[in-house]
């Protein structure tokens, strides 16, 4: 009886300084969780998130729908392979000539489904060159979140993208690449101002000051009308050389 009452204090202290050692981690389980469950990140009034998707895996088998879509992977491979990668490797020759791209950047595509903009980096001579997406394709494009890339910090030279729209965490998207993205290193993406007429959007960017807000560790180099499948303007971002501590 006395031996008793003496483990229970004892074994009571254990219990409340175990509980009280793991507060910490049940407060970030529960953040984490919060933050992959619902779509609350910084306001940027210039974003607005399409409503629909209640929690990261909704998201994904959306986005995974379109992507997996034999019809469309059919029509990418076929019809849409010549005349698409004819127009990318217009638009990466004449970042070419205005510098922003050469032979020897360390090149990526984001989103790239089958790689067809991979392929034209490839053709105009930018050969360490690949793409991620969801479902791989190779040997073009390996398999990605661009939420969350695969990539060490500072990778790359050059990174394109004309999946913006897809992005459920414009934010996420946007400080991925600047992670991966080597100091002086360029970013490409091709945007729809206004509403791209997407169901699988994830986003719609009302303006190219949004887009900006989000860059804070690159400078804007230019943004330019073009004509780029449904999408209407090249935003060009490079990152700061000078690390900055934000
Ligand atoms: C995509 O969704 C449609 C209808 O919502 C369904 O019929 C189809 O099987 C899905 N495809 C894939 C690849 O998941
Ligand atoms: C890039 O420069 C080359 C050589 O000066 C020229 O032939 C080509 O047309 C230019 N490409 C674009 C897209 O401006
Ligand atoms: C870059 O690669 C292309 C295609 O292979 C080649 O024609 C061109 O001469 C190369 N440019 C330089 C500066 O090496």
């Amino acid at each position: 009886m006395k031996l008793y009452n003496q483990i229970t204090p004892i074994f009571l202290r254990f219990f409340t300084f175990s509980l009280f050692l793991s507060l910490p981690l049940l407060l970030l389980f529960s953040l984490k969780t919060t933050n992959t469950a619902t779509i609350t990140t910084t306001p940027n009034p210039g974003i607005r998130i399409r409503p629909g998707y209640t929690t990261y895996d909704t998201y994904i088998k959306k986005q995974l729908n379109k992507t997996l879509n034999p019809k469309l992977r059919h029509l990418w491979t076929t019809r849409d392979w010549d005349r698409k990668i004819r127009v990318f490797s217009s638009f990466f020759s004449q970042l070419k000539n205005s510098s922003l791209l050469s032979n020897s950047s360390k090149a990526l595509c984001i989103g790239a489904r089958v790689g067809q903009e991979v392929e034209a980096l490839r053709r105009v001579g930018v050969s360490d060159s690949i793409g991620i997406d969801l479902v791989p394709c190779p040997p073009l494009v390996i398999h990605g979140d661009f939420h969350k890339q695969p990539f060490k910090d500072e990778s790359f030279d050059f990174e394109f993208s004309n999946v913006f729209d897809h992005a459920l965490y414009p934010q996420k998207f946007v400080r991925e690449i600047e992670r991966t993205l080597k100091p002086g290193g360029v970013c490409v993406l091709h945007v729809a101002i206004t509403t791209r007429s997407d169901k699988y959007s994830a986003n719609d960017l009302l303006g190219v000051d949004a887009l900006v807000k989000l860059f804070k560790r690159s400078d804007l180099v230019w943004v330019k009308k073009v004509d780029g499948f449904g999408l209407d303007t090249e935003v060009i971002f490079r990152k700061k050389k000078k690390k900055l501590i934000d």
